[in-house]
């Protein structure tokens, strides 16, 4: 696990900002890494009450060269706390502190700290810099590129937010030396997300190397963060806002969001409600004769060896077509689906609710 993995550089070229992801073990110790970001006055570093213990050590003393006011502030743990009241402590941090426009925020975390963050960092006195420093493989893959911030609401998952960048992404592998299992495992439902919606080369890679991966080898662990986030900045840079393209990042969520949301909030981790939403979307694709049964059983065989479930929990077919109704792609009252047109190609489409009914009853517990 110490072998080190040279520094990659990923660049994303959005309409709003252009900004890189530099991925590699022990990042947070190397000065360089902090290069060309702002020296101002004061910063903030928001984490949790497990994060920071951890690994906040590292960042504060890189910090502490660079702004002459630090403060962390350590947020309660859990995808429960991504509310209102959790975002207000932020507000109030900065308030507190004093803090102006120059003042940057870091988020040391998982995608929970980053999205809060990034919201914060949007909203605070209209927009303050902010640098995502993802501390699970979820984040590193998916939530802290691309700029999407967001809140929860008890009617629907990150449903209060905005688009906003951050000036850079700091991806250390070493952080996931601590990462437990089960979080890993949801990560590499975000992995593996990435195969069949747009690389299918990618995808044979993930067959061949998921035992590399669970292993936490580093080089495949460097190769699957650094073509995750290749994938993402180019679906970004095409499309920041999702008026298109993007969507087909939200393969699985659809279904995965309704598992969220149905169940109350941290029962399924986002990875594993995704993992599972990804074959009910895969299911619906063999349903309207896009993909063939092949290639969904291919993929429920690397969702279930990634350590995922490969059956949604019971909530009533009718349950969660009232919850997929809140789902930010449907139009005029109308869902839309991510589904597979081939093994590297994703499309988005309404479907009959019987049929998806059916899927969904087909894939639950009973
Ligand atoms: P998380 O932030 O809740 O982190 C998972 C758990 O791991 C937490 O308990 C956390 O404290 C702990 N943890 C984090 N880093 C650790 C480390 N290095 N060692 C030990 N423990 C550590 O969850 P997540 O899976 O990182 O992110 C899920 C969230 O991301 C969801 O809210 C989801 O909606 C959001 N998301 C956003 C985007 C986006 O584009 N913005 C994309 C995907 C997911
Ligand atoms: N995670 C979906 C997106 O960033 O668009």
């Amino acid at each position: 696990m110490s072998a080190s993995v040279a520094p990659t550089r990923v660049s994303v070229k959005a309409a709003s900002a252009e900004y890189d992801i530099l991925i590699g073990r022990s990042l947070l110790d190397d000065p360089s890494s902090w290069e060309g970001l702002p020296r101002s006055h004061r910063a903030l570093v928001v984490s949790n009450e497990t994060v920071a213990p951890l690994w906040a050590a590292p960042v504060l003393a890189r910090l502490r060269q660079r702004h002459a006011h630090v403060e962390l502030l350590s947020l309660p743990d859990g995808e429960v706390h991504k509310d209102w009241p959790a975002l207000n402590r932020i507000f109030d941090a900065l308030l507190g502190a004093g803090a102006d426009r120059h003042t940057v925020l870091y988020a040391l975390g998982g995608g929970v700290v980053g999205d809060m963050t990034g919201f914060a960092a949007g909203c605070y006195m209209r927009g303050v810099p902010f640098v995502q420093i993802p501390t699970t493989l979820l984040a590193q893959v998916d939530s802290s590129v691309g700029g999407k911030t967001a809140i929860n609401h008890p009617l629907g998952k990150n449903m209060i937010g905005l688009f906003y960048q951050p000036l850079r992404v700091l991806c250390d592998l070493a952080t996931l030396d601590t990462l437990p299992d089960r979080e890993f495992s949801a990560g590499l439902g975000e992995v593996i997300k990435y195969g069949p919606i747009a690389d299918a080369g990618f995808f044979g890679w993930l067959e061949q190397n998921l035992d590399a991966l669970l292993a936490r080898d580093p080089a495949a662990l460097a190769h699957a963060v650094q073509r995750a986030c290749e994938i993402k900045a180019e679906v970004v840079g095409a499309d920041e806002r999702e008026s298109g393209l993007r969507a087909i990042l939200n393969f699985g969520h659809t279904f995965g969001h309704a598992i969220e949301t149905g169940l109350g909030y941290g029962q399924w981790l986002h990875g594993e409600a995704v993992g599972c939403g990804m074959l009910m979307a895969a299911d619906l694709s063999v349903r309207l004769g896009l993909i063939d049964p092949g290639l969904a059983a291919r993929l429920e065989h690397l969702v279930q060896r990634a350590g995922l479930p490969v059956q949604g929990p019971a909530l009533g077919a009718s349950r969660y077509l009232e919850l997929m109704g809140h789902d930010k792609k449907s139009l005029e009252g109308r869902i839309r689906y991510v589904l597979l047109k081939r093994l590297g190609e994703a499309v988005v489409q309404g479907a009959d609710a019987a049929l998806v009914a059916e899927v969904i009853e087909r894939r639950c517990k009973a």
